[in-house]
């Protein structure tokens, strides 16, 4: 695929993800198929046996009962072979404890790097970008970060965005600037002049005016 026409596929934000099927740390899978009524967070590295990809791995490993407890997947992938992916998981827990128990995508033919727009070559030729895509239940692309190959991701930040969706999903709110857990979220601004005045007269929120107006929610 030419640099523009990858580019012009990218999927973007809203976007139904695009299917694929590939070969795993934990056997082929067809992403349709995978993680039903479940969210999804894809994510790639640049490749196996390198520092920084090391930590970023360890902390989605550390961290998968957070995503558990968020009922989220996790699937990695890099363009490197399975056997590569084998001996990096089993190497990463001789040294460290450490175990990636998700699958992580052998991507030796570069199909879903290149479908995802991972595969960033102003940036790299053959190595994949750290990508994170956050996919909802119904398959569609909520929100995507893009780092680049020398800087690792943020593990709290990851978290947070999915909490976030997720909240902002049941409760039909908005999160404030870095909104977390607990904190008040946005109730959407009046969209008419009776729902303005309404918002005006209504004491039961934070109010700094008729569109910005903040509620506690009862989480329970
Ligand atoms: C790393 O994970 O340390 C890394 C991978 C590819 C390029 C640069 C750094």
């Amino acid at each position: 695929m030419e640099t523009q026409e990858m580019i012009n596929t990218m999927p973007r934000i809203g976007d139904q993800a695009p299917d694929f099927e590939a070969v795993t740390t934990k056997g082929k899978i067809k992403f349709s198929d995978y993680a039903k009524d479940k969210w999804v967070v894809l994510f790639s590295h640049p490749a196996d046996f390198t520092p920084v990809c090391t930590t970023e791995m360890s902390g989605f490993a550390v961290r998968k009962p957070e995503f558990d407890a968020l009922n989220t997947e996790l699937m990695g992938l890099s363009i490197d072979s399975v056997h590569a992916h084998l001996g990096w998981v089993n190497n990463v827990r001789n040294n460290t404890g450490v175990y990636f128990d998700f699958p992580i995508i052998a991507d030796i033919d570069m199909k879903v790097s290149k479908l995802y727009g991972m595969l960033q070559p102003n940036e790299s030729e053959t190595a994949a970008v750290r990508a994170v895509f956050f996919i909802d239940p119904s398959k569609k692309i909520r929100l995507i970060m893009y780092y680049p190959l020398n800087v690792g991701r943020n593990m709290d930040e990851i978290l947070r965005v999915l909490d976030a969706l997720q909240t902002s999903d049941k409760h039909k709110v908005a999160m404030p600037l870095d909104w977390k857990r607990g904190e008040k979220v946005i109730i959407p601004p009046p969209k008419t002049l009776q729902e303005m005045e309404n918002r005006l007269a209504d004491t039961s929120c934070e109010k700094v005016d008729f569109y910005l107006c903040k509620k506690s929610l009862n989480l329970n």
